[in-house]
């Protein structure tokens, strides 16, 4: 499959779900309407079971947060208090002591590696999780069940009540991504830490990071030096581009981990590589160094397969992003390797995926990486689309019968690049127009017919950024599809129902003006306002 980036190629009531126990009592409703508290049914993405009922829990001056006395339950502590705190203008001390308030305690459970409960009564709120992670889904949720306005950065009037009732959920796919190319176009480590924030509030769990490709090196590596300092000196239309010093990626880890999102980086081999072929003439087979690269185009360039350097240079630049990388992944890329004969694709991958493992890591390659051979325990990212050949999905579904996971990222569904519709001022087109719907609308589990379940690892959302520039533009395309990808990720297939998601989606506007984000006000959104 070939992206073509400048020419168009345009391809063509409540729910009431028995399986999810979404059961509101009917007199529970009014009663939460009445005071003001958002029902359990606008939480995006749907929780696995939620039973809503009971007096609120009314957010007050006096209110504290209790943590358990572990780092994992004080450190979500600190951060829901950095939520509420600025809007509520309470003071919200944490304590281990006491009773009533908003209480997160680590706990037995069949809560797994994410999930949690909340439950919420006129005493307090109580989030109870196996794991941090777990606490830190739930007060996400419990975000979403407070007005929009506990959002903003400023006081404002309150009152803050969380309806009665018990959540209790946990994910349906343990890998819940997004991407971000900060190679065509450079972002900020601040840039790329609001996008953060903004997945978190998803319970997304995974940011991959294109930190290469044709037209910039975007991470710095001791030993390859040029690599950043010439191969990320420009970008997509000529502007300075930009790279990421070792201390500012471990930040955008760190600040990642703190928000219990795993970095994925990708380092795009064999092709996508021109950037770091113009940076060393000894990477080329004919030993000579093209420009710099600026335009949009794909397919050009190769690494040399049949020299030794080659190795010494993908081996390097592996273990030092894996030296600086806590997350079980890197990602070699692998996609539209035109520039290379299929021979020395299967020679390179057979020769750089042994060297992931060496440095303790998980290899993800695109799904190309299937026509080779995937090293055991490797995840294979499906970037295909409608019209991708049967044969090519074949492949794809084979490697799953074989062992090989999938994360799943079809292009006319979730990549974030593509146009809404024409008239989207900012994205691409090759894969089609996607409006929210089309989006939202699938199921990641039978997606591609044959293969395991057990197969599916989970979803990915990539933001691919030749067109984008700014963390306006990437709100854009981002709000409101990502969150359906998250809602696909993260919720049982049993609730997967357009019309009840389209109002729980509605119900994040007002968030997202709360928090800055701009959005496209897609018509079929029956947004509040
Ligand atoms: C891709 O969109 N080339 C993975």
């Amino acid at each position: 499959m070939t992206r073509h980036h400048r020419t168009p190629r345009i391809l063509g009531t409540l729910l009431l779900v028995a399986t999810a126990a979404l059961t509101l009592g009917a007199g529970d409703r009014p009663a939460a309407a009445a005071r003001g508290t958002t029902p359990f049914d606008r939480v995006v993405p749907a929780p696995a079971s939620v039973q809503q009922g009971g007096a609120p829990y009314e957010i007050s001056r006096s209110t504290r947060i209790r943590v358990d006395g572990t780092s994992g339950s004080r450190q979500v502590g600190e951060y829901l208090a950095q939520v509420l705190r600025p809007s509520t203008g309470y003071p919200l001390p944490l304590t281990t002591t006491g009773t009533g308030g908003i209480r997160l305690a680590l706990g037995d459970g069949p809560f797994g590696a994410e999930g949690y409960r909340l439950t919420s009564d006129s005493r307090g709120v109580t989030i109870t999780a196996g794991r941090p992670a777990g606490l830190f889904h739930g007060v996400q949720t419990l975000r979403q069940l407070l007005p929009p306005a506990v959002e903003r950065k400023t006081a404002q009037p309150g009152p803050w009540a969380v309806a009665g009732g018990t959540v209790t959920d946990s994910p349906r796919y343990a890998y819940r991504g997004a991407m971000l190319d900060v190679s065509r176009h450079f972002f900020t480590v601040a840039q790329v830490e609001r996008y953060i924030d903004e997945l978190a509030l998803y319970k997304i769990n995974t940011l991959h990071l294109h930190l290469s490709d044709d037209q910039g090196w975007r991470i710095a590596v001791d030993s390859w030096p040029r690599l950043a300092s010439y191969g990320g000196s420009t970008q997509v239309g000529g502007g300075p581009g930009g790279f990421y010093t070792k201390a500012q990626y471990q930040e955008i880890v760190r600040h990642a981990a703190a928000r219990y999102v795993e970095i994925v980086p990708e380092i795009d081999m064999p092709g996508h590589t021109n950037a770091a072929l113009a940076s060393y003439a000894g990477l080329n087979c004919n030993g000579v160094a093209p420009p710099l690269y600026t335009g949009t185009n794909v397919g050009f360039s190769s690494l040399c397969v049949s020299k030794q350097e080659t190795y010494d240079f993908a081996d390097d630049v592996l273990r030092e992003l894996a030296a600086l990388t806590p997350g079980r992944y890197l990602h070699i890329g692998g996609d539209e390797a035109h520039s290379t004969s299929h021979a020395d694709y299967v020679t390179f991958m057979d020769r750089v995926q042994p060297i992931v493992a060496r440095y303790g890591k998980t290899v993800i390659g695109w799904h190309q990486l299937t026509g080779a051979h995937p090293v055991k325990g490797a995840l294979a990212q499906y970037w295909g689309l409608d019209s991708t050949s049967a044969q090519e999905k074949a492949q794809v579904v084979q490697a799953a019968r074989n062992g090989t996971g999938l994360i799943l990222s079809p292009a006319d569904r979730v990549y974030l690049d593509m146009k809404y519709t024409e008239d989207t001022p900012v994205g691409q087109d090759w894969a089609g127009l996607v409006e929210v719907r089309r989006s939202y609308d699938w199921d990641p589990g039978t997606y591609l017919p044959g293969v395991p379940a057990s197969a599916v690892a989970g979803v990915e959302a990539p933001l691919w950024s030749e067109t984008i520039t700014t963390a306006a533009d990437i709100d854009y395309l981002t709000f409101p599809r990502l969150p359906g990808v998250a809602e696909l990720g993260w919720s049982p297939a049993a609730t997967h129902d357009w019309d009840a998601y389209r109002l729980r989606l509605a119900a994040q506007g007002p968030r997202w003006d709360a928090l800055g984000i701009g959005y496209y006000r897609s018509p079929q959104v029956p947004w509040a306002s």
